[in-house]
C-alpha cells in the first residue's frame, strides 16, 4: 500500500478502451479519464479483455494465479500501448498507457458484445465477461493497487472476489445492461473465497433469482458514480433506476455522480484531421467547408436551412424513432436531417425507409464511421439528441465544442450541459425538450430553427458552447479526491 497522499496508484478496469476497441462512450470515457489521470501523475494501469486488437510495446507476459477452476487459464500481457499518435488524426487518445491485456482461451473475438455477423449477443457472454472479472480481482490480488476502478456490470462481480485491502470504485455508464443470467454463476465466483473476507453479502447479487452482476457491485464497491450528477438523481428513483434504485439509495452518499469529459486532443475543431478544415470560435469560416462537405457525402442539397446531424447507437434509449418521426415535417422547418450509427437490424431497416421516402430532407447511415461522424458533428449546424435516458451523452459536448447547437431531452447529463436558449437567454448553449416525445422534441427543433436563423443569438449560442471547458480535467480531479479517499 502507498503511503497517505502520495499519488494513488489504480488498476482501470474496462471491456472497452478506444481507440482501439469503442462501441460506445465507454471507449472513450475510458480512453478520456485514463489519459487524462496518467497526464495528473495518477499511476494508472488499464486492465482489458485482450481482443488480439492492442500491440504492445515492452511486452512481458504471465500467467494469473488464483483463479476459480471452471475459469480457463488466464496469461496477463502487460505493456504500453503505441507512444505514437494516430497516423490518421494526429491524436494521442489511448496512446501511451499501461496497459495489462487478459488472454484467455476461447477469448478472442472480433467485437466484446455482438457477433457482428448476425447482430446477437454473443450466448456465452456471462462466461466472458465472469472470467474477465475473476481475473482482474486475481491481477488485483498480485499488484495490490490502492484501488481497482470498474466500470459497467463487465468487472461489477470483481467485488467479491477483491482482496480487502484494495479500494474500489464502480462507474456506473448505463443501468440498463447488468449482466443477468442463472444464478449458479454467484457460486462458480465464490469459489475458494474466504467467505470471512467478504466485503458484500453474495445475496448482494441475486435480483429476483437471477445472479446479477451490476447489483451485486453496487452494493460491494466503495464507492459507486453515476456518470451526471441528474443521472445519478435519476438512478436513485423508481422510474430511472431499472430496478436497482434500492440498491443503490442503500448506499446513501457512497453514490455520487460525476461528469464525463470528452478528448480535446480527439475532438478539436481547430486541430481535427478528420475534418476537411480546422475552424475555431474567432473564425467559423471552415465549418461552412465542413457543412458543404457533409452536405455533398449526405447527398443532400445545399441552399436551404439548417443542416441537422445525429450520431447515435441505433438502440430504444437514443431515440432513433422519435427523430424518425420527425423527418416529414423538415421541409416546413426548411431544414434536413444527417443520421448515423449502428446497431439494431430493425431500426436501421426504418432509418433505410425513411431515407427512401424523403430523400430531400433525409439521409441515413446504419454503419458507424468515425471520419463521418466528425463530419456530421463538426458541419452540421444543429445536433439532436433525442435520448429517452441518457447517463452522461458525449456527443452533444463534441457538437457544442465544434459550434454545432445541440438539441436534446432534459434527461441525465443532457440536462446537465445543456442549457435552454429560450428559457436562459444569457446562458444558453442549446434548445431542451422537456419531454422524450414527438410533440415537445419537434417544439424544441422548431425553437431550435428559429434560434439559428437570427445570426447574433446564433453566434452567441455557439460561443458559450465552444468556450466552456468540456476537457476531462475537471472531472478527473473529482476521480483523484474519490481515489484519494481510499488510499
Ligand atoms: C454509455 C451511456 C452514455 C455515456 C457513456 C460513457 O454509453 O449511454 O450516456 O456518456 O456510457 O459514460
Amino acid at each position: 500500500m502507498a503511503t497517505e497522499r502520495s499519488t494513488p496508484t489504480v488498476l482501470f478496469a474496462t471491456a472497452e478502451f478506444g481507440p482501439y476497441v469503442k462501441v460506445g462512450g465507454l471507449g472513450e470515457a475510458s480512453s478520456g479519464l485514463a489519459g487524462s489521470l496518467s497526464s495528473m501523475g495518477v499511476g494508472v494501469t488499464v486492465v482489458m479483455p485482450d481482443f488480439g486488437l492492442i500491440e504492445l510495446e515492452d511486452e512481458k507476459r504471465w500467467p494469473l494465479t488464483g483463479l476459480p477452476s471452471w475459469c480457463p487459464a488466464i496469461e496477463a500481457r502487460s505493456g504500453r500501448t503505441d507512444p505514437e499518435t494516430d497516423p490518421e488524426t494526429d491524436a494521442d487518445s489511448g496512446r501511451d498507457i499501461d496497459i495489462i491485456l487478459l488472454a484467455f482461451e476461447g477469448g478472442v473475438r472480433p467485437h466484446p458484445y455482438f457477433d457482428p455477423a448476425t447482430g446477437e449477443s454473443w450466448p456465452d457472454a456471462t462466461w466472458f465477461y465472469m472470467t474477465f472479472s475473476a481475473g482482474v480481482a486475481a491481477l488485483a490480488a498480485e499488484e495490490r493497487p490502492d484501488v481497482v476502478h470498474l466500470n459497467d456490470w463487465h468487472t461489477s462481480a470483481a467485488v467479491l472476489r477483491l482482496p480487502s485491502d484494495v479500494g474500489s470504485i464502480l462507474t456506473v455508464h448505463n443501468l440498463a445492461y447488468q449482466g443477468v443470467d442463472d444464478p449458479a454463476w454467484l457460486g462458480r465466483m465464490m469459489e475458494s473465497v474466504d467467505a470471512s473476507a467478504l466485503r458484500v453479502d453474495p445475496n448482494a447479487f441475486l435480483v429476483d433469482g437471477a445472479f446479477n452482476s451490476l447489483a451485486g457491485g453496487i452494493s460491494g464497491a466503495d464507492r459507486i458514480v453515476l456518470v451526471s450528477e441528474s443521472y445519478r438523481d435519476e438512478a436513485i428513483s423508481e422510474a430511472g433506476g431499472f430496478g436497482l434504485h434500492h440498491q443503490l439509495r442503500q448506499r446513501g452518499d457512497l453514490v455520487s455522480g460525476i461528469r464525463n469529459g470528452i478528448d480535446l486532443g480527439l475532438w478539436h475543431p481547430a486541430d481535427d484531421l478528420r475534418l476537411p478544415v480546422g475552424f475555431d470560435h474567432g473564425d467559423l469560416s471552415g465549418k461552412e467547408i465542413c457543412r458543404k462537405e457533409l452536405l455533398k457525402e449526405a447527398d443532400l442539397d445545399a441552399d436551404r436551412g439548417p443542416v441537422i446531424g445525429m450520431v447515435a447507437r441505433l438502440v430504444h434509449q437514443k431515440g432513433i424513432d422519435l427523430a424518425l418521426d420527425l423527418v416529414p415535417f423538415l421541409d416546413s422547418l426548411s431544414a434536413r436531417l444527417v443520421l448515423m450509427g449502428s446497431g439494431s437490424p430493425a431500426l436501421a431497416e426504418k432509418v433505410r425507409d425513411m431515407a427512401e421516402l424523403y430523400p430531400n430532407h433525409f439521409a441515413g447511415f446504419c454503419d458507424y464511421d468515425e471520419t463521418m461522424a466528425h463530419l456530421i458533428v463538426g458541419g452540421s449546424d444543429l445536433l439532436l439528441m433525442p435520448s429517452r435516458f441518457e447517463p452522461c451523452g458525449l456527443t452533444q459536448l463534441q457538437a457544442m465544442t465544434c459550434g454545432t447547437i445541440p438539441v436534446v431531452t432534459a434527461v441525465g447529463g443532457l440536462r446537465d450541459t445543456v442549457v435552454d436558449t429560450d428559457s436562459c437567454p444569457r446562458r444558453g448553449t442549446g434548445f431542451v425538450a422537456e419531454r422524450a416525445t414527438s410533440l415537445d422534441l419537434l417544439n424544441a427543433l422548431h425553437r431550435a430553427c428559429r434560434g439559428w436563423s437570427n445570426p447574433r443569438r446564433r453566434a452567441a449560442v455557439q460561443r458559450r458552447g465552444m468556450t466552456a471547458d468540456w476537457s476531462w480535467t475537471k472531472p478527473a480531479r473529482q476521480y483523484l479526491e474519490l481515489y484519494r479517499e481510499l488510499q
